[in-house]
């Protein structure tokens, strides 16, 4: 007697996808095998005859816990992942107190513990002056993240001796580097001047200030220094043409990159009507950066697609340019506006799995997830390809409880999502009783 078995479902696998039945034991696939075949189970559970995907994993999010959950925090957070397909999420160390000690990493793996509904991981933040700790580290973290401009949090590391000294520590443990790449002395310069100017500083002006050349001159020297000292590299949200270029220059197994929804769903022409919404550090693109970007998803020059799920409330973005927060909120939006393209363009499921599931677990070493594979981890993910819903702001579990997506007509969505084998989202009721926990590394 197995412990679950889904049927009547096509499996989206590695090598494409099959019509077949999943067998499920203490949370791990133990079988693909043909409706007929399936044996009986305590659960058994009719797909209906849909589409079920590898759990999304999500390599960026921010859960802003400690320190700021009125924005958001663990419950919320991993109820918004649930409710969007994903199994899996990485947290960000820009919280408050960051995650850039090992004593600061500890007292958040305690702070989430019994709190998420999903699996998860930490990124460790580089600073001025904690090379000792990156020395100290063990294995057990996602990356180490590197911002080298300022944005929202404290973190800021711009000396490029350092970033060459921090590259080198990781590159020995074999530890991967995530960079936020954007030069800050540019972005100063240009800033500086349009205050100089006496315009009045409109969100499309200020987006203007962080232009293409700061994140391509950024990343530029970053591949640089990891180059010259053999450190695996990962590019976060990549936003311009001129990046997909250098990764795509460069790419080889040491070098890896994401992009975010929002640098593929809106652009500077969403900025008038968006004001201060529109806030995003990178920023929002030109429709010619936007296409370089499906191209880099298209042949390979962009591993995956993350988050960044960055909430932040309504008063917090409703204030002028320079106060308003940057960021968005993505978890719940992600795969329905990911879904609703493989019905117009060349998106595949396949290659959403690969994007969203199969590549992040790769890249992150995470053991046991990203395939729908006997022994691997039962993160799954059903969804309705052609249920088609607007996105309503009322229906979010992000306690920031705002979409900037909020009305966009979407067609597919997530219907069940079950990690390491247990339902905690089915259709519109999430179940808390079960607890994620921190993935294993390899
Ligand atoms: O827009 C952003 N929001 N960019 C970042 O780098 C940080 C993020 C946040 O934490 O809100
Ligand atoms: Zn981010």
């Amino acid at each position: 007697m197995a412990d679950l078995v889904i049927r009547n479902s096509h499996l989206v696998l590695p090598e494409g996808v099959v019509d077949a039945g999943l067998v499920v034991d203490d949370g791990r696939i133990t079988d693909i095998i043909k409706d007929s075949g399936l044996p009986q189970a305590d659960t058994i559970v009719d797909a209906g005859g849909n589409y079920v995907l590898p759990g999304l994993i999500d390599p960026h999010v921010h859960m802003r816990e400690p320190g700021a959950v009125s924005k958001e925090g663990w419950v919320t957070g991993s109820k918004a992942a649930v409710a969007g397909g994903f199994t899996t999420v990485f947290d960000m160390p820009n919280t408050q107190p960051p995650t850039s000690s090992i004593e600061e990493l500890a007292k958040k793996r305690e702070l989430v513990k019994d709190k998420s509904l999903v699996d998860y991981g930490f990124h460790f933040a580089v600073t001025q002056d904690n090379l000792d700790e990156l020395r100290n580290l063990s294995g057990d973290i996602a990356s180490v993240k590197f911002y080298v401009c300022s944005t929202v949090g404290s973190l800021i590391i711009e000396n490029d001796a350092v970033i060459y000294e921090a590259f080198k520590i990781l590159a020995g443990k074999g530890l991967l580097a995530t960079i936020h790449a954007e030069n800050q002395v540019m972005i100063d310069y240009w800033m500086n001047k349009l205050k100089d100017s006496g315009e009045e500083i409109t969100p499309l002006l200020y987006a203007r200030t962080r232009g293409n050349i700061c994140a391509a001159d950024s990343l530029n020297s970053l591949i640089y220094l990891s180059k010259s000292v053999g450190v695996k590299l990962h590019v976060a949200h990549l936003s311009t043409r001129e990046e997909v270029q250098l990764v795509r220059k460069f790419k080889d197994e040491k070098l890896s990159a994401e992009v975010s929804p929002h640098h593929l769903y809106l652009g500077l022409d969403d900025v008038n009507s968006m004001g201060s919404y529109s806030k995003v550090n990178p920023p929002l693109r030109s429709k010619a950066d936007r296409n370089a970007l499906w191209e880099g998803l298209f042949d390979g020059t962009i591993d995956m697609i993350a988050s960044d799920h960055a909430p932040h409330l309504r008063e917090s973005k409703e204030k002028d340019i320079f106060a308003a927060s940057a960021g968005f909120p993505e978890l719940e939006t992600t795969l329905p506006l990911l879904l609703n393209d493989t019905h117009n363009t060349r998106l595949t499921i396949e290659l959403i799995a690969k994007l969203a599931s199969e590549n992040p677990a790769r890249v992150f070493r995470i053991k046991n997830k990203g395939r729908i594979e006997k022994g691997y981890d039962a993160d799954l993910v059903i969804v309705d390809m052609n249920r088609e819903k607007k996105v309503l702001e009322d229906e979010l579990y992000t306690k920031c409880g705002w979409s900037p997506y909020a009305g966009r007509k979407l067609r597919g969505w997530p219907l069940k999502t079950f990690v390491r084998g247990r339902l905690v989202y089915d259709d519109g009721i999430i179940y808390e009783e079960n607890k994620g926990l921190e993935v294993s590394y390899y």
